[in-house]
């Protein structure tokens, strides 16, 4: 059945309207490339015409999944056939349901698709739907199959109009074809050969189009990720057990473990029932002994400093649903992602799938949910960073299942975001990394702006008028001729801070990026006048001592919460107490009041303009000081 040749394999899926021919396309690719058993077609050609009836292709390609069928184990049905470049295994699954089940959960991986459509009937509702499929599946190596030609005279315009239709659409989900190719799959044409009944047609036959696909990367080839299944102690010895999922790992290698950010060198790489080696690659289970005892647990992944996987409290995925009860906003479930286990809940659903009609679900706005068989394209949320890659990157690690109680209830990807790749505890990565010194001063910046730059800290709850103040403040300060710029947290959580959300951990990450940025304002000469909520004393602290404490002004902008509730600005209160945003500071997460900050304005007795006259104050006393200092 096979030619003797690459052992390259391509993972396939061909995708159609029912009636736009598959079956018939299909047994006719395994006809032309001599894939099917020998006496195969004669023996069934025979039987047609004891029947009387005439011979049709797919009654082939269903004689052979039916065999197939009876040996097959998983719930994926794969047929395969070969070209001289390679074999190709088709990924198939009776009905739309199981394919999207498999491969979003990861049974099944294709890496290219074949998808018809029937030239005499045009683009139906549905064949959209495939396109939609797709793209939802991340299958970029698309070659779309105008089937049919022989129905429509080989017709080059009617060829062209349904490419040119079809790349629109396509075109309009993000999504492109490598190419279209005009075929008559019951008669071969532009199957295996070139037909010569298109002569207009230039472009690549079937075959042609399937050997120019490419082969995904072999995971050898990919960034070192090695979860950590279990930590073996012996004697004084600690092992982490674990696969290497993608990439290899070698003694010497500094590994870091997300999440987290510890590091250590590998020592040794030691294997059950054989001797130690220097190395291990994608797919060998071994035990690695570090230089450092550093607390590993099981749930870390290891991988190299150089390309670390992302570590972050949240992600974009699609996921298909199989549980009794529906995937619901609100509620937190466990997911599990290689050995790590992390509660998650969902932030936003974008869309919501029907998967066997693959028609797009509307819900009423107060309904968030997945229900059983949906696929849905949503953003997930999490207390704690959880260390992941997409599932374009690295698959092991791109995917992960979600447990509702006892059971695995959903299955997902995690798909391309505007995910940073950075560690969250702010410890810098390499030691190789110098400090370059500048020609100027800081007293020649404050003779040239005529003050000093200095941090300005305003702290308080949502509402307390940190923000009012802090323009305020910017504009009396602008009109006076001091440099003075504002750092706001709403506005600065649409850029630099985008990637975080309200976790202590991710407030903590806010906090150090801000008085980073803050400092260097500072140094450069500025004013710079922050409006964090900042809740953590602990977090404030560090910035003091990151600017120097004579730099930094620490103002508690102190409005009793009923005020700042009853206020409520951005009506988000309101929602905190409807239980729409989790982790709001004042009802559901804390607020740390300073201790002893240098200027306390209580907004709720006096008015801005008081409060941006207080602040002045203390600058002028400031600025006196520092004349006499410079
Ligand atoms: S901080 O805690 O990390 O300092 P930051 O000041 O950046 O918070 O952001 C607070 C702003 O984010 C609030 O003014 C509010 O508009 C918005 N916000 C959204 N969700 C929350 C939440 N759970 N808690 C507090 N503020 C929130």
């Amino acid at each position: 059945m096979t030619t003797p040749g690459s052992t390259e394999q391509l993972k396939i899926v061909i995708v159609g309207h029912v009636d736009h021919g598959k079956s018939t396309f299909v047994g006719r690719l395994f006809h032309d490339t001599g894939s099917l058993p020998e006496g195969k077609l004669e023996q069934l050609q025979a039987i047609s015409e004891r029947r009387g009836v005439p011979f049709e292709w797919a009654n082939l390609m269903d004689a052979l999944q039916s065999e197939r069928d009876q040996n097959i184990t998983i719930d994926t049905a794969q047929i395969w056939f070969q070209t001289k470049k390679r074999q190709y295994v088709i990924i198939d699954a009776p009905g739309h349901k199981e394919f999207l089940k498999n491969m979003v959960t990861g049974a099944a991986n294709a890496e290219a698709a074949l998808l018809l459509i029937d030239a005499h009937e045009g683009i139906q509702e549905n064949s959209r739907r495939h396109g939609y499929l797709l793209n939802l599946l991340g299958i970029r190596q698309i070659a779309v199959l105008v089937n049919k030609m022989d129905l429509v005279d080989y017709s080059e315009a009617r060829f062209r109009q349904i490419a040119t239709e079809y790349t629109a659409w396509l075109k309009s989900i993000d999504v492109e074809a490598k190419v279209f190719v005009p075929i008559a799959a019951k008669l071969g044409d532009n199957i295996a050969t070139r037909s010569p009944k298109m002569p207009w047609w230039d472009g690549p036959t079937v075959l042609e189009t399937l050997d120019a696909f490419k082969v995904a990367e072999s995971p050898k080839d990919q960034p070192l990720r090695f979860p950590v299944q279990d930590v073996y102690r012996f004697d004084q010895r600690r092992i982490l057990a674990g696969r290497v999922e993608s990439g290899s790992i070698k003694v010497g290698d500094r590994l870091i473990f997300a999440p987290g950010n510890k590091s250590s060198v590998v020592k040794s790489i030691e294997r059950w029932n054989a001797p130690a080696t220097d190395s291990a690659h994608a797919g060998e289970s071994v035990g690695v002994t570090l230089t450092e005892q550093i607390f590993v647990e099981r749930g870390s992944i290891a991988a190299l400093e150089s390309s670390p996987p992302y570590e972050l409290t949240r992600f974009n995925a699609r996921i298909f649903w199989m549980g009794k009860q529906p995937f619901r906003k609100g509620r937190s479930y466990k997911l599990k992602l290689a050995t790590q286990e992390a509660e998650c809940s969902i932030e936003a659903i974008e869309k919501v799938i029907d998967a066997s009609t693959l028609a797009t679900v509307s819900r009423h706005q107060n309904e968030i949910f997945v229900g059983r068989h949906e696929v849905a394209e949503l953003t997930l949320k999490f207390k704690k960073p959880v260390a992941f890659d997409t599932i374009g990157e690295i698959v092991p690690t791109g995917r992960f299942v979600i447990v509702d109680g006892f059971d695995v209830c959903g299955g997902g990807i995690i798909v391309p975001g505007n995910y940073p790749k950075r560690t969250a505890d702010g410890t810098h990565r390499s030691d190789n990394l110098y400090w370059s010194h500048g020609k100027l001063t800081v007293a020649q910046r404050a003779r040239r702006n005529g003050h000093p730059g200095c941090v300005i800290w305003l702290t308080g709850l949502s509402g307390a008028g940190k923000s009012t103040i802090a323009t305020e403040l910017e504009r009396e300060l602008f009109n006076m001729g001091r440099q003075a710029f504002v750092l706001d947290g709403d506005n600065i959580r649409h850029g630099l801070c985008s990637d975080l959300a309200f976790s202590p951990l991710d407030r903590r990450e806010n906090i150090r990026r801000v008085g980073e940025v803050a400092k260097l304002f500072a140094e450069a000469g500025l004013i710079a006048i922050t409006a964090f909520i900042s809740p953590y004393r602990e977090d404030r602290h560090s910035v003091r001592e990151m600017v120097s404490d004579d730099q930094f002004i620490e103002v508690f902008v102190n409005a009793p919460i009923e005020v700042c509730e009853k206020r409520d600005p951005k009506g988000l209160y309101a929602k905190a107490r409807a239980n729409e945003i989790q982790d709001f500071t004042g009802i559901s997460a804390p607020y740390e009041p300073p201790a002893k900050p240098e200027i306390e304005l209580r907004t709720g007795e006096c008015s801005i303009a008081e409060s941006v006259g207080r602040i002045l104050e203390y600058l002028h006393l400031q600025d006196v000081e520092t004349e006499i200092s410079i």
